[in-house]
């Protein structure tokens, strides 16, 4: 198929980008660059630079006869979400839209949609599967329901298919080494540590060691990159064949702890990665843990390079070439 995938040159979107390149696709990239990089780009794509809010630029992009796109321009900080609202509606509610209508003036009616695990909120009961209420406790997690919601109104209005990936903690980076590019000023816990560990930060901050958790530290579902990747190929596949939409969570469906990955990278890093203990960050629940048995019986998906050592170990590589 050609493939769309706008968002293409950041750390989610090149490593999308690279497996759709990797299974045999067409594969061109629309990226403004404000958090994406010219490393993150890949000698068979073709480029446009533009941004998702010039609709005349975006339509003039898809007019190149794509089968599909796949959209992961977003911002993504749940925390500056809520001081800065007016940022996230422009760039994901309003951005998106303009990405909807200018597809279905280009008549591509297929779209893969990077959403979050955000759009559930503090969780009711664990693991989280697709049937878990839906209530949002930051405007970014807001942002990507209302997306979802949208998408839902064009597959019943205009016969758009889509694809809404509910992504639990996105990290690591690709295990061959093909990804340059790193993470400008990340807010994630992974990043924040390898920052620390090749010193472009003094220390970490653990938020809170009083959470009713194996050692009192926040426990997350962090799912490789390259898996979320194959994640958007399976999705895309599916909704093709079955001329349906879905809405499916992509975890690992295990938890690790801050402590449980502070330890493996000072391991694997030999650096000593100081570490001082603060108050809880408001808003963070204690366990976030998916369920993923949606993905893997409609799409045969699983996560395969989720393991805490590969998450720890790419990641790594990657900081310590930049150094
Ligand atoms: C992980 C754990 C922190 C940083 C966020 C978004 C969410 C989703 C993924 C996109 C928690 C702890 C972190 C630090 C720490 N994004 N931590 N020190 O909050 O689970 O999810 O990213 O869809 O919407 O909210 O991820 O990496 O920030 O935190 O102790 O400097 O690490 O408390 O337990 P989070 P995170």
């Amino acid at each position: 198929m050609k493939i769309l995938v706008v968002g293409g040159a950041g750390y989610i979107g090149s490593h999308v980008a690279r497996e759709f390149l990797d299974s045999g696709h067409q594969v061109d990239v629309y990226d403004n660059l404000s958090t994406g990089s010219r490393d993150n780009l890949f000698p068979e794509e073709g480029f446009t630079e533009g941004d998702i809010l010039d609709y005349p630029r975006l339509r003039d992009a898809m007019g190149l006869g794509y089968d599909a796109l796949i959209h992961l321009a977003a911002a993504k900080a749940a925390g500056e979400s809520m001081v800065k609202p007016e940022k996230y509606s422009l760039q994901n509610l309003n951005g998106t839209v303009n990405i909807i209508n200018a597809a279905l003036e280009r008549g591509i009616a297929r779209i893969v949609f990077s959403s979050s695990a955000a759009a559930y909120g503090e969780p009711k009961y664990l693991p989280i599967d697709e049937k878990h209420p839906t209530e949002p406790e930051n405007f970014y997690g807001f942002t990507k329901l209302e997306i979802e919601r949208i998408l839902g109104w064009y597959d019943r209005l205009k016969g758009i298919r889509y694809a809404a990936l509910r992504y639990f903690n996105a990290a690591g980076y690709d295990v061959r080494g093909r990804i340059a590019g790193l993470e400008k000023s990340p807010a994630n816990l992974i990043p924040v540590i390898m920052e620390t560990a090749v010193g472009m930060r003094q220390e970490l901050q653990v938020f809170g060691t009083d959470y009713q958790t194996k050692d009192g530290t926040g426990v997350r579902d962090y799912v490789h990159v390259s898996d979320l990747a194959r994640g958007h190929v399976a999705a895309l596949d599916w909704i093709s064949r079955n001329d349906k939409s879905l809405v499916v969570n992509l975890g690992s469906e295990e938890g690790l702890s801050v402590f449980d990955i502070l330890e493996c990278a000072r391991r694997i890093s030999g650096k000593p990665i100081p570490a001082k203990i603060v108050p809880r960050r408001p808003g963070d629940p204690a366990r976030l843990v998916a369920s993923s048995r949606l993905a893997r019986e409609l799409l045969g998906w699983e996560a395969r390079e989720s393991d805490l050592e590969t998450l720890v170990r790419t990641t790594w590589e990657a900081y310590s070439r930049k150094r």
